[in-house]
């Protein structure tokens, strides 16, 4: 139907003859000669038609917004004064002798070109005609073209692609599970996988070796900008390879993506302890493009005379904290600082207690600050020479449980480098390694911080002797404040298995009806293994600078988990039900809990 794309027609093309397909972008009436933007995925040409062309003339006089046409015409360079440097094909123009409409299209409940002003529900609601906007189109070819060079690298690598079950059973991963009820066994539920873990071990000790796939995974929690329900893990597992290998392997392959794609050298990443990046950042997935760190002030403050503070430091489990603002001091009014600590009140912290830096060698009256005058000269003193303070600069103070004050002070760190634009650079990767294997519920068990298949790099009796203490063998990949992707080396000895799921409190009832399979699998001769999986739609969210993982998942789910175009989830009728021997009861209101974006 069509000689070329839209799009792809430059000055080399001048003199040919072209058929076009595509949507009419816009049309202008121009005294008497009809403009025509025609749009395909490769971008926009504009089409001329004049009265000469007889019925085709009176053809494009009719034609609206978004017709479907195909337009036959002769390439033609546009005259010096209307050469439109913005626009790929700018410096032509098809001037059509033939033009067929394929299809008519009613008026679009947005326009195209202005979607700013359009809410994300009624642009998620006809995602098709939001798909059609160039912006749109960019991205998922980006998509595309990452996912092949993904292919590439790994199929050169050795890699085989194997597809997993998408009905199977619970895979944890943390999140809640989607269920599938079965309608051939009463009773019983297929899980989604929250990602393809288990059969990804299952095929190392089946001999494959090298695994990927570009897998679904389904995860019902809480959704944040970059959440999804439904999303996509480059998923990766090896045999007989270490850490080392592991995390240099996908390393490559994110440097080869960006270099190809973005003429990004990454460079070499660089590893960080578990420990030192919530020290430093109170963050597991620290964004090094801001220069500010947090600092430790726990041991001056055991003695002053203020709850707030000598509290939390008297705590094995507080921590008090604080975090300089180089010049903050003419930066942040007032105004900003009542901002910040409602904003840090989202993270369950009590307050934000500051001080300002006017005369630091002055430690009666250069010091501005609500809590100043509870601290002791001594105290004042200290807190300045550990900061390294000048004068200008403004100090904030986080005091609580660690979780709190880390999640807090490492929340407020992210804003400030974000509102007073303090990033130094544009790509920040960095691996982050030995996170410990479990964290404490308040309740006092254990739940692992990754999986509860990651290896323990200590042996099953110190584990057993001090869970809390045990270091993993798991690495993050982070970019940008973004876990991008994250993995370990797996238990492949049945006994620290279940050592493992001792630990999590897991019975042996429950590892046998759970994970009896995998138990099973370890004692056939399952290697050494590991791997680790990404994320493709923040990997891509990253790339093109999208706000939302939304923008770049074709057919996206809302916040609340539902899509609006389609109205899934849906209602079923009483026959499938019944077949299914479902009996649905009345929920007074359903919970959705966020915490914002
Ligand atoms: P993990 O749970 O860390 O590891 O997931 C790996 C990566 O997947 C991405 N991701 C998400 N992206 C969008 N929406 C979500 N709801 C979502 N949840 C996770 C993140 C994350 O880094 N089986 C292990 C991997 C392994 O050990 O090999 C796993 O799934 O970018
Ligand atoms: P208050 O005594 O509660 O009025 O608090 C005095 C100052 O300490 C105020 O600036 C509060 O914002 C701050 N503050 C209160 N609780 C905390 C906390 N847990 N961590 C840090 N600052 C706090």
């Amino acid at each position: 139907m069509r000689s070329d794309y839209c799009g792809t027609l430059t000055a080399k093309d001048i003199e040919r003859e072209v058929t076009l397909c595509g949507w009419v972008d816009r049309r202008r009436d121009h005294g008497g000669v009809i403009f025509i933007d025609l749009r395909d995925r490769e971008g926009i040409v504009q089409v001329v038609f004049d009265p000469d062309t007889g019925e085709h003339f009176d053809l494009a006089d009719r034609v609206r917004g978004e017709y479907v046409l195909q337009v036959t015409g002769k390439v033609r360079a546009r005259d010096a004064a209307t050469v439109n440097p913005n626009m790929g094909t700018g410096e032509i123009e098809v001037y059509g002798t033939q033009l067929n409409i394929l299809n008519e299209a009613e008026t679009t409940p947005f326009p195209l070109d202005s979607h700013h002003s359009v809410g994300e529900d009624v642009r998620l609601k006809f995602r098709y005609l939001d798909l059609r906007r160039q912006e749109m189109q960019k991205g998922f070819k980006f998509r595309s073209k990452v996912t092949n060079l993904v292919r590439n690298y790994l199929d050169d690598e050795g890699f085989l692609d194997i597809e997993t079950p998408i009905l199977t059973r619970a895979t944890p991963e943390g999140a809640r599970d989607y269920l599938v009820p079965s309608r051939t066994h009463e009773n019983k539920f297929f899980a989604l996988p929250q990602s393809p873990q288990l059969f990804k071990q299952l095929l190392m000790v089946s001999g494959f070796d090298r695994y990927y796939q570009i897998a679904k995974c389904f995860r019902d929690e809480d959704l944040r900008a970059d959440r999804q329900p439904e999303f996509t893990q480059i998923d990766i597992e090896t045999s007989f390879m270490d850490e080392d290998g592991i995390m240099a392997i996908s390393e490559g392959m994110i440097r080869k993506i960006f270099q190809e794609l973005k003429g990004v050298d990454l460079g070499e990443f660089p590893r960080m302890t578990f420990a030192e990046a919530m020290a430093k950042y109170g963050s597991d997935k620290p964004d090094l493009r801001i220069p500010l760190e947090l600092v430790d002030v726990k041991d001056l403050m055991g003695g002053v005379d203020f709850k707030v503070f000598s509290g939390p430091a008297k705590d094995p489990k507080g921590r008090v904290t604080a975090l300089k603002v180089p010049g903050g001091n003419d930066k942040l009014t007032r105004k900003q600082i009542d901002d910040y600590t409602k904003f840090v009140g989202i993270y369950g912290a009590k307050g934000l207690a500051y001080i300002k830096v006017n005369d630091k060698n002055d430690l009666d009256e250069g010091l501005q600050s609500p809590i100043v005058k509870f601290l002791p000269n001594d105290v004042r003193k200290a807190i300045l020479d550990r900061v390294e303070a000048d004068n200008g600069d403004l100090i904030f103070f986080g005091a609580d449980k660690a979780t709190v004050v880390s999640e807090a002070l490492g929340a407020l760190r992210c804003k400030l480098g974000e509102d007073l634009d303090l990033y130094t650079c544009e790509w920040s990767p960095l691996w982050v390694v030995d996170f410990p294997m479990f964290e404490e519920l308040d309740d006092g068990s254990l739940h692992s911080l990754h999986h509860p298949f990651t290896a323990p790099s200590c042996s099953p009796e110190e584990l057993k002797a001090n869970p809390g203490e045990a270091l993993s063998r798991a690495y993050d990949m982070v970019l940008n404040g973004t876990e991008l992707g994250g993995g370990s080396i797996r238990i492949h000895n049945q006994s620290m298995q279940q050592s493992v799921f001792e630990a999590l409190g897991i019975s042996e009832e429950e590892q046998r009806e759970k994970f009896g399979f995998l138990l099973d699998a370890l004692k056939y001769g399952a290697p050494p293994h590991g791997g680790l999986a990404f994320g493709l739609d923040r990997l891509i969210m990253l790339m093109i600078g999208a706000s939302s993982i939304r923008d770049v998942i074709a057919f996206p789910k809302t916040q609340s988990a539902a899509c609006v175009m389609t109205d899934a989830p849906g209602g079923v009728d009483d026959q499938q039900l019944k077949e299914l021997n479902i009996r649905l009861r009345k929920k007074e209101k359903p919970a959705v809990e966020s915490k914002g974006e």
